[in-house]
């Protein structure tokens, strides 16, 4: 790519009132940011000292380029800090978790001790079915309360879980099943979306095939009558905690033990399971929700993520619960019954922390003001977005229908392999539309040109991390080379992939990636793992996937195919191809286009250039575009 380019920017600012920051946790942005600069080790011990910890660290941070170790020698289990450090204090019966389904009057309650009694059951299941420290577990559920129970049943034993998003089909579901090794799926018999079951024990069965690792499925069995379960192999969710105790005492981790594998999507090849560990991630996931969040004790938290992406199992699960918040999930989507319910559900709950996505935020304008205009928004405080840019419009709207003027905006970024924030315009800060604000108090993030040297103001560059930080990736599991890379684009930073551009106040704007990855909808896709799809079927000879803009999801996927002799191109193959790639990834990676070319762009080596079909698409030099992508 080239050194840098040229970005026109708006210099529009919203302040929120004084109150705001006078009564957050964090306080004002620079004191904040200078107590860390003054002494990162200590801002650091002190946020860790907040949490409970079986033996505290010899040391804070150990580095050595590009490995971090966080708390080392410190002992710990995050579920004790998610549950039992609330339940032995004054919040054994505050409610942890509200749980809505789609049809009125479908809810459940969890207390913070309900929840407990839940998960240590459930662990105590594991446990008994040879589940032990270290072992891999597959939670592949819709959102209800016992995905939540799963995940933290499995960290209270000391398992590893890695959670795939209930979208996904089955070769993706296989994928993440075999590199991981999962001993044990967890899955319900469906998810329940817009009145319709989608039957997910059906595709775990075609998931598991292949994939010798996996001894036992456990089945959430929703519906009446009850979905059969035929061999040893399946077990009911809850038959199977019938007869253990009531008690588990929490495995008792290493700082630096994994706690979970996520996959994300990788420019080449498999996706790449990220790997995160017991003490800096909850550390990191705790700081962020009690002061870039501002969490209180009255808060009612709603973020619209799944626990199948880093968002949910940051800020649904793990964050909020470290913080004692009351957390509301819902399996409800956005315009079902009517694209009302989700302001009726901010409304009926009372929530006052919301949390969603830019492609959410842009459907919810084109469905019209009338919708949120009908539902008293009042609770809400503080509102978020998260997963791709946060266009200004969007934002605008956003500011001025949902936040009544007055909500601070929390645009965040952030990843799958940073596990919290990173950069964002902090509470009560002045807020500037397009950018997502400055790195968080304990981050050190810039735009550099390829050699790592910070591009001036208003010339576009990398996004880097500096330093490291508690809750980063510790490796890409089975793939250290591949965690490596992160590291070794611009030593000695961490290279997000994005691109970005900063302002004279040192505001980010993040433009967008430099890869080979599309972000549809918030949700990450690798052109690799589409394309291999696409040439699993059988008239396919080759495909090449790019990302192009779409008002509502950000971007959308258009493949280019090229057919094998014998194959002619027709509306029902573009529908036939269409439907593959839906059951062998999941819907989200559904291509919107499909077109049949004869040949494909390649470089000498055979590399598909993507950037020359993007241009073409575009309509624009594919020069001007090799200036913005690697
Ligand atoms: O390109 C950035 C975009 O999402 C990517 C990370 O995707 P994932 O690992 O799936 O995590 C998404 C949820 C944390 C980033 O590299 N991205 C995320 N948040 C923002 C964003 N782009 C612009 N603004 C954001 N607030």
């Amino acid at each position: 790519m080239a050194e840098s380019f040229n970005v026109k920017l708006e210099d529009t600012r919203y302040t929120p009132e004084k109150s705001y920051q006078e009564n957050s946790w964090l306080g004002g942005y620079d004191p904040a940011y200078q107590r860390f600069l003054n002494d990162p080790e200590a801002f650091w011990a002190d946020i860790a000292g907040e949490l409970e910890w079986y033996r505290p660290w010899e040391r804070v941070r150990e580095w050595k380029h590009p490995y971090a170790r966080w708390f080392t020698g410190a002992k710990c289990n995050i579920t004790h800090n998610c549950l039992d450090r609330h339940i032995n204090g004054i919040h054994r019966n505050k409610v942890a978790l509200i749980w809505r389904g789609e049809e009125e009057g479908d809810e459940r309650v969890l207390t913070y001790r309900q929840l407990s009694r839940q998960v240590l059951r459930f662990a105590n299941a594991l446990k008994k079915l040879g589940v032990a420290k270290g072992d891999a577990v597959c939670i592949y559920m819709p959102l209800v309360p016992e995905h939540v129970v799963a995940i933290l049943a499995c960290a209270r034993i000391g398992a590893v879980h890695s959670i795939v998003y209930g979208g996904f089909g089955a070769a993706a579901l296989n994928t993440r099943i075999r590199d991981a090794k999962a001993k044990i799926v967890i899955t319900a018999d469906v998810g329940i979306r817009r009145g319709k079951r989608v039957a997910l024990k059906t595709i775990v069965d075609e998931a598991v095939v292949n994939a010798p690792s996996v001894d036992h499925i456990i089945v959430l069995r929703r519906t009446k009558p009850q979905l059969e379960l035929y061999s040893e192999m399946e077990l009911d969710f809850y038959e199977i905690m019938e007869n253990v105790e009531p008690v588990c005492e929490p495995e008792v981790m290493d700082a630096e033990d994994p706690l979970f594998i996520l996959y994300t999507s990788g420019t080449t090849g498999t996706p790449k399971g990220i790997v995160h560990t017991c003490g800096g991630y909850m550390v990191g996931t705790y700081y962020t929700t009690k002061y870039i969040f501002d969490m209180k004790e009255h808060d009612v938290h709603w973020c619209t993520a799944d626990p199948g992406w880093i968002t949910g199992h940051s800020y649904i699960v793990y964050g909020p619960l470290l913080a004692g918040a009351t957390v509301l999930i819902t399996e409800t989507t956005p315009d079902y019954p009517d694209p009302g319910i989700w302001w009726r559900i901010i409304e009926d709950f009372g929530v006052t922390i919301f949390y969603t996505a830019p492609t959410a935020i842009r459907m919810f304008m084109k469905f019209g003001e009338e919708w949120p205009e009908k539902y008293n928004l009042e609770s809400l405080r503080i509102i978020g977005s998260v997963g791709e840019p946060l266009n200004p419009e969007a934002f605008e709207w956003y500011y001025r229908v949902i936040g009544k003027s007055a909500c601070p905006i929390l645009d965040t970024w952030w990843q799958t392999e940073t596990g919290m924030h990173m950069i964002t315009t902090t509470v009560g800060e002045p807020m500037k539309p397009g950018f997502a604000g400055r790195p968080i108090p304990g981050i050190v993030a810039d735009v550099v040109d390829k050699q790592g040297n910070p591009v001036p103001p208003k010339i576009g560059g990398l996004l880097v991390i500096k330093e490291p930080w508690p809750a980063m990736l510790r490796t890409v599991y089975n793939n250290d080379e591949r965690y490596r890379q992160y590291w070794e684009k611009i030593p000695p930073y961490y290279t997000a992939g994005d691109l970005a551009v900063k302002d004279e106040d040192g505001y980010i704007m993040v433009l967008g990636r430099a890869d080979d990855i599309i972000i549809v909808s918030g949700h990450n896709l690798g052109t690799a793992e589409v394309e291999s799809a696409l040439v699993s079927h059988e008239a396919v000879a080759e495909a090449a996937v790019i990302g192009v803009p779409d008002v509502v999801k950000g971007q959308a996927v258009k493949a280019f195919v090229i057919l094998k002799i014998g194959y002619q191109p027709s509306e029902k193959l573009k529908s036939d191809l269409t439907y593959h790639v839906r059951m062998s990834l999941g819907p989200i990676a559904m291509p919107a286009a499909i077109e049949f070319v004869p040949s494909l762009p390649k470089t000498r080596s055979g590399k598909i250039m993507r950037r020359v079909l993007k241009a073409q698409e575009m309509g624009i030099d594919p020069g001007d575009i090799s200036t913005l992508e690697e």
